[in-house]
C-alpha cells in the first residue's frame, strides 16, 4: 500500500494523493495576461495525475513581477485566463491552487533564457524596484531597490488582498503566499536585507511583521473552507542556520495562529553566497522537522523525483505533500508513472477516466502477454 498514493484533505478540500506540483513560472505572459501555452502547460501537467497543481508566482501588482513576462492578479482583464486555468486543472481531477508573490528587489529582470539578469536602468522596459531597505541582491541583480515607504507597505498588502479576491473567483481552491526565494516578504523577515528603523525592522516582532499583516488580510478574505499556505525560505546555508530555522519555526508558529494551514517549506535565497547541499530531498530533515516543532502540516520541493524517495517521506511522516517541479516538465504523467513504479494497480487512483479506462486494460493486456 502507498502512502504517497493515499488521499490528503486540508480544510474542505480533498487531493487524490500527496503529490503537488510546485509554482513553475512560465514567463509567457504579455501585460500580466496568461496565454495559450498557460493553458496547455496546466492542463497537460494536471492530467498526469498529481493531486494539487499550484500556478506559477502571480504578481500582485506590475512591479511585483520577477519579469515583463510573468503572470499577474492586478486586474480584472487577467482573471478571465486564470479562471480559464484553474477550470482546466480541475476537469483533470487535481485541486487548482495559485501563488501570489511580489518579488521586490529581485523584480524587473530579464526572464532565464534572456540572461536572468537586472534589465537595464534606461531599457523601456525598466521599473523601480522596491524592497524593505535599499540593499541590492548582487551577482546579476544589481540595481539597489528604493525602501518602501510606509505607504507603500499598506499598498503592497492590499494587493496582496485584491489578487486573492481575483483568485477566490477565478475558481481557485488552494493558495499560496509567497514568503520565499528572497523576494518581498521573505526580505522582510531577514535580518541581512531588512534594516529598517521603524516598526517593520529591527528585532523578530518587527520583520515579522509585514509578513504577518499581509497573511491576515489575506485570510479574512479567503474562504475558511479552503487552504491557506505560505511558501516560507526557513533557513539560508550562510553558516547561520540554527539561528535562522529557530527564528522560522517562531513565526510558523503565529502564522499558524493567524490561519495558516500549511506551510511550503523552502530556501530564503535572500543572499547570493550559499552553501546549500543540493541532492535528493535534501529538505527532508527540514521539513520534518518544522511539522514537528512548528505543529502544522508541512509540503517540501527539491530533489524528490524519485518515486521511492517521495514514497519514503510521506511514509516515515516527514511531511504531509512532496512537490515535484522539473520532474513534471519533463513528463507531465510522472505522477502516473510513479504510481506503477510503486506498485499501484489502478491508475483511476490518478488519471481521469477517459485515459484510466483504458490505461488499465492496457496494463492486464501487457502483464497477459508478457
Ligand atoms: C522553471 C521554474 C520556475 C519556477 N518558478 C517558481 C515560482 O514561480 N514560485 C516558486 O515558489 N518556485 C518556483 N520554482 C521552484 C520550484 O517550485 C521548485 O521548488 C524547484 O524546481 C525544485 O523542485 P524540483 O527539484 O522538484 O524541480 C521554479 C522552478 C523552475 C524550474
Amino acid at each position: 500500500m502507498s502512502s504517497l498514493f493515499t488521499p490528503f484533505k486540508l480544510k474542505d478540500v480533498t487531493l487524490r494523493n500527496r503529490i503537488s506540483v510546485p509554482p513553475m513560472c512560465q514567463y509567457s505572459a504579455v501585460d500580466g495576461v496568461t496565454s495559450d501555452w498557460h493553458a496547455v502547460h496546466y492542463a497537460g501537467i494536471a492530467r498526469g495525475g498529481a493531486g494539487l497543481v499550484i500556478v506559477e508566482a502571480t504578481a500582485v501588482s506590475p512591479e511585483g513581477r520577477i519579469t515583463p513576462s510573468c503572470a499577474g492578479l492586478w486586474d480584472d482583464g487577467q482573471a478571465e485566463g486564470m479562471a480559464r486555468i484553474a477550470a482546466a486543472i480541475k476537469s483533470a481531477g487535481a485541486v487548482p491552487g495559485i501563488q501570489l508573490a511580489h518579488a521586490g528587489r529581485k523584480a524587473n529582470a530579464n526572464s532565464p533564457w534572456e540572461g536572468d539578469d537586472h534589465i537595464a536602468p534606461d531599457d523601456a522596459r525598466a521599473w523601480e524596484t522596491i524592497a524593505p531597505s535599499a540593499i541590492a541582491f548582487g551577482g546579476g541583480l544589481p540595481r539597489v531597490p528604493r525602501a518602501m515607504t510606509l505607504d507603500d507597505i499598506e499598498r503592497v498588502k492590499a494587493d496582496f488582498v485584491s489578487a486573492a479576491i481575483r483568485a477566490r473567483d477565478a475558481g481557485f481552491e488552494w493558495l499560496e503566499l509567497h514568503f520565499a526565494h528572497g523576494y518581498l516578504a521573505q526580505t522582510f523577515f531577514s535580518a541581512h536585507t531588512n534594516q529598517r528603523t521603524d516598526g517593520y525592522g529591527g528585532d523578530f516582532a518587527r520583520r515579522s511583521r509585514f509578513l504577518l499583516e499581509t497573511l491576515s488580510a489575506v485570510r479574512a478574505v479567503w474562504p475558511e473552507s479552503l487552504p491557506l499556505t505560505a511558501r516560507f525560505g526557513v533557513l539560508e546555508y550562510d553558516g547561520r542556520d540554527e539561528e535562522t530555522l529557530s527564528e522560522s519555526i517562531a513565526i510558523t508558529r503565529h502564522f499558524v495562529e493567524r490561519g495558516l494551514d500549511m506551510l511550503n517549506v523552502s530556501v530564503g535565497f535572500t543572499i547570493a553566497e550559499t552553501r546549500i547541499p543540493w541532492g535528493s530531498a535534501f529538505l527532508e530533515p527540514i521539513a520534518a522537522r518544522v511539522r514537528r516543532e512548528a505543529g502544522l502540516p508541512v509540503a517540501s520541493s527539491w530533489g524528490m523525483d524519485d518515486p521511492a524517495v517521495a514514497e519514503r517521506v510521506i511514509a516515515n511522516g516527514s511531511m504531509d505533500l512532496v512537490m515535484v517541479g522539473r520532474a513534471h516538465l519533463a513528463d507531465p504523467h510522472w505522477t502516473y508513472k510513479a504510481a506503477q513504479q510503486l506498485g499501484v494497480e489502478k491508475p483511476s487512483w490518478v488519471l481521469p477516466a477517459p485515459y484510466a479506462h483504458w490505461l488499465e486494460r492496457y496494463q492486464v493486456q501487457r502483464r497477459t502477454a508478457a
